[in-house]
């Protein structure tokens, strides 16, 4: 058997997976997020330690735990996670969907250069990523930055947990902007306009490979063989990807978690000109593009529970009618956190721009669920311009689980969506990884080949795409339209 971990934003997933990949077992469990500040946004890495050394015992209760071979993990990715020379942890996880770094972003696209870190990196710097979070540290908490000795990424924290080993694996250190994603190595020149050196860095591995066994006292208290091998893993876009069948020359996979990603597999390196997507290498050894929008399902979360005090989505969509798709007057901006791609706007916020004396209460959360798949949209277009094909997509996170949700999407992208019999993504995508590594599988593409199978397909109706079309083009013009607004608000 094998743990696959999926260490969110809002919870760890926990799956226990048998070797034909059948899922055994789930066990969720929640922690908090922080926001000290507006824009801020934390997590205390030893909530996540807690909750995965608690999860584990309780996903086995009832297993023979002789039986598990291996553990792999996906995470969230880009979190900025320091330990001092003792293993300590120095400070809050400053997370993926942080903003706090504007003036950071502008000196590296602008002072140090977007075509420099382009060349060095294949990517230029967002508020996320893990480099302007070192440049932050450095200038506003000096002395936690002077107390680092080790560099790390959210799931790697776990992976330290368990092996004892400080590790990376190529997929979420692309998403640092310290890695030199075409040659798979650390940026030494990147490196040191961070200020960091080599050796407070990961050692690097492929996804699939395995870093270590369990620390005697791990195994232990996890009641587990000291002989579970431990998968590198992958940031958690990756490991969905895996888990969806998404690797290789040419797949695409939608993510709608917290997060909303478009991601895009390929077997050759590429970069986007513009670099409006992400250029990551993949978990299985090859590369992607990704596009990432930083309030996806989270907008829903926002308008159902914060706004309208329920926590029964269903019972809200129910109230969307079918004739109403389409032909809703009501656009909705989701910038809740700012946005990231493609816009790369920490300032943008969210908006309901059409509202009139009849817009209804269904109306609001058709526009919710409308304007995270035209942002969406805004990324596949980028991809479409670049010259790749998508005709038709994967679809998995909490977000689809809505049938209305991925009707929506398949029409406002004109493509059909698959949604997989296990729609675990990265927990069962971290699983496979752990697999390849422990040899049940020659390699990702064949384990996903084995175990990745479609459930069902959502197509688009000309009819309602043709809609969306109209729609779309509408939605595009509000962003432009408030750009200068959003900046002054911000002062
Ligand atoms: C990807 C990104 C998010 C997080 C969510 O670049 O920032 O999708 O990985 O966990």
């Amino acid at each position: 058997m094998y743990i696959g971990v999926d260490l969110g934003t809002s919870a760890v997933k926990l799956l226990l997976v048998d070797a034909g990949g059948q899922i055994l077992k789930t066990v969720s469990k929640e922690y908090p997020l922080e926001s000290p500040q507006p824009g801020w946004s934390q997590q205390n890495p030893e909530d996540w330690r807690k909750a995965v050394l608690e999860g584990i015992p309780e996903l086995l209760c009832g297993f023979d735990r002789s039986q598990v071979a291996g553990i792999g993990c996906g995470g969230q990715m880009h979190g900025l996670v320091t330990l001092d020379k003792s293993g300590r942890v120095i400070r809050p996880a400053i997370l993926w969907n942080d903003g706090r770094t504007a003036k950071q972003v502008e000196y590296l696209n602008n002072e140090v250069g977007r075509e420099k870190l382009s060349r060095l990196t294949a990517n230029i710097a967002f508020a996320g990523f893990t480099a302007p979070k070192l440049l932050w540290m450095r200038e506003n908490e000096p002395e936690n930055f002077a107390r680092i000795a080790k560099v790390m990424l959210p799931k790697d924290y776990i992976n330290y947990i368990l092996t004892g080993v400080h590790c990376c694996d190529y997929s979420d250190a692309s998403g640092m902007l310290l890695l030199d994603v075409e040659h798979r190595c650390w940026s030494e020149e990147m490196l040191s306009i961070c200020g960091v050196r080599k050796d407070q860095m990961p050692a690097l591995f492929e996804s699939y490979e395995i870093v270590g066994t369990l620390l005697p006292d791990v195994a232990k208290a996890l009641g587990l063989p000291e002989t579970v091998r431990v998968a590198a893993g992958a940031g958690d876009n990756a490991a969905a990807a895996v888990g969806t069948g998404v690797v290789g020359k040419g797949g695409c996979n939608i993510s709608l978690g917290t997060s909303g990603t478009i991601f895009i597999s390929s077997d050759t390196f590429g970069v986007d000109p513009h670099n409006a997507l992400h250029a990551f290498a993949h978990a299985d050894g090859g590369w992607h593009l990704m596009g990432c929008m930083l309030s996806a399902a989270s907008c829903n979360k926002w308008l159902c529970e914060d706004i309208l005090g329920t926590s029964d989505y269903a019972a809200e969509q129910a109230d969307v009618l079918p004739e109403k798709l389409g032909e809703n007057h009501v656009y909705f901006l989701p910038y809740l956190m700012g946005e990231r791609s493609p816009i790369n706007d920490t300032n943008a916020r969210g908006t309901f721009t059409g509202i009139t004396m009849d817009t209804t209460r269904a109306d609001l959360v058709q526009a919710v669920l409308e304007g995270v798949a035209f942002a969406i949209r805004d990324s596949f277009e980028v991809a479409k311009k670049l010259g790749i094909s998508i005709p038709s997509a994967k679809i998995c996170g909490g977000g689809s689980k809505s049938a209305l949700w991925r009707e929506i999407f398949a029409n406002v992208l004109g493509i059909p969506l698959e949604l997989l019999k296990t729609e675990q993504g990265p927990g069962y995508g971290g699983a496979m990884l752990a697999m390849v590594g422990c040899g049940e599988y020659a390699s990702v593409q064949a384990a996903a080949d084995a175990l990745v199978k479609v459930a069902s397909t959502e197509s688009p109706s000309p009819a309602l795409t043709q809609k969306y079309e109209a729609r779309y083009q509408r939605f595009k013009q509000i962003y432009p339209a408030c750009r200068e607004l959003f900046a002054a608000l911000a002062q």
